[in-house]
């Protein structure tokens, strides 16, 4: 059982109706992989709608490490100046602490035609494998070697192109393959891609500096490389987070309300509007986002999660919240982490009635959540409780808030705008 640590502290207590308007920043897991794109091409560049979250912190200090200069010029833009002093050794203390560290794989082995880099940490949701990057890059003429010190990679000359299938679509490995190829001799087809809209806002950058890609938003990449030197630094606006997103349309679902998700792109969670709106909640397209409504109690679903277009694992804590005080029982399937169940225990203290029999969990709705005290073992299951507390009754304290801090930007004064009664105390 997870126990607090001493550090900031969320404390909520039941609210709603809400009502306002919230803006959806930029995503987490596009914003990381742009960054270590900048490692592809000399020259500036300029990231807008950068989130401000502690892993853009965490790549900022390890893409310094490698040669970068980086300097946030406000709190949601960042310049990167790549000047081709770039040292291909990544510092273990700094990998280790994100997941996207292993996206430095790709751009490095594919420009430099060497790397040495910790195995690569993020959260803790069972193996977490990497197999499927190694073999797409062994395939262009990498070769892998796992010592004590991490994971050390060269290849002699430039990659070549190569067909490559994966038996799984696997985001990471989608956006390792495609930085090495894009600057590789020769042409490149990942085949059962990966889709999500953050792949293709990291394929939409690459063709700003200068890439060829075919395919972007399909399952077949077709990537033709061009020589390092040809590509160029550029100015790219980060996508929208459709996991934020999802949040504040929970936090509705389960407190009530009306509120209109600024910059929220109903194309890049079709899907989850879908189940949203079996669920009972009106979701409707406006100009610049998403207007959206609940009134009533929600109806259980079942519900499993699938890679894009399927409802993202990411959303899948808001879901096992949402139907905790719903109207009947909802079955939820985890597909993709054998271990991310780990804050059901948590939902429990709150009077949630959830069973787990492996990959399956069984939510049988009350009518009401109780506040207590739980501790964020994750960013996406961080940020569930904290909806569910704003629709327990009585108070809630989520501790452990560093979790959330890495993947939600200003989720308290978000929360707080549309009337959540929330604070954080640090
Ligand atoms: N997998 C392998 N071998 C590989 C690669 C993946 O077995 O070589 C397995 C993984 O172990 C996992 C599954 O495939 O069980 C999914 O892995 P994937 O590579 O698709 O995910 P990822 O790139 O490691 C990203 C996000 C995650 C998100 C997943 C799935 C980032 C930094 N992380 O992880 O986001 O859950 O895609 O959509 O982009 C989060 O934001 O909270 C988060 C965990």
């Amino acid at each position: 059982m997870s126990s607090p640590t001493s550090e900031s502290v969320i404390v909520c207590s039941q609210s709603g109706p809400l009502s306002g308007k919230v803006t959806v920043p930029g995503a987490k897991n596009s914003v990381l992989k742009l960054m270590a794109a900048t490692l592809l091409a000399d020259g500036v560049y300029e990231l807008r709608n950068v989130p401000d979250i502690t892993d853009v912190d965490y790549m900022t200090d390890l893409l310094v490490a490698l040669g970068l200069d980086i300097e946030r010029i406000d709190r949601h833009c960042l310049r990167i100046v790549n000047s081709g002093r770039i040292s291909p050794v990544a510092p273990f203390a700094l990998a280790d602490r994100i997941r996207a560290s292993v996206n430095v794989l790709g751009p490095l082995i594919g420009r430099f035609g060497d790397v040495h880099l910790a195995l690569p940490g993020g959260d803790d949701f069972g193996g977490r494998p990497i197999d499927m990057h190694l073999s797409g890059l062994e395939a262009m003429g990498a070769q892998f070697d796992i010592t004590e010190d991490g994971l050390v990679g060269r290849s002699t000359g430039r990659l070549k192109g190569a067909d490559i299938t994966f038996a799984f679509p696997s985001v990471g490995a989608t956006e390792n393959i495609l930085m090495a190829a894009v600057v590789a001799d020769g042409v490149t087809t990942i085949s059962n891609a990966a889709r999500e809209p953050e792949i293709g806002d990291l394929c939409a950058m690459l063709r700003s500096m200068g890439a060829h890609i075919d395919g972007v938003g399909t399952s077949t990449l077709v990537i033709r490389g061009v020589s390092p030197a040809s590509m160029q630094s550029c100015v790219h606006e980060v996508v929208s987070d459709r996991v934020q997103a999802a949040t504040f349309i929970a936090a509705v679902a389960m407190c009530g309300g009306d509120i209109d998700v600024l910059r929220a792109v109903p194309g890049h969670m079709e899907m989850l509007l879908t189940r949203y709106a079996d669920m009972g909640m009106s979701i409707l397209p406006i100009e610049d986002g998403l207007r959206v409504s609940c009134h009533q109690r929600l109806s259980s679903i079942d519900v499993a999660t699938l890679p894009y277009p399927g409802i993202a694992t990411d959303y899948k804590p808001l879901l096992v919240a949402m139907l905790a005080t719903a109207d009947g029982t909802g079955i939820v399937t985890e597909n993709l982490y054998p271990g991310r169940f780990r804050y059901i225990e948590e939902l429990q203290k709150l009077g949630a009635d959830i069973s787990v029999d492996g990959h399956h969990a069984v939510v049988r709705g009350r009518e009401h959540l109780v506040g207590a005290t739980v501790v964020a073992p994750d960013i996406r299951a961080g940020a569930a409780l904290v909806v569910a507390g704003l629709a327990a009754q009585g108070m809630t304290e989520i501790h452990d808030v560093h979790h959330i801090d890495r993947g939600y930007d200003n989720l308290v004064g978000r929360l707080a705008s549309l009337g959540g009664s929330i604070n954080r105390i640090d």
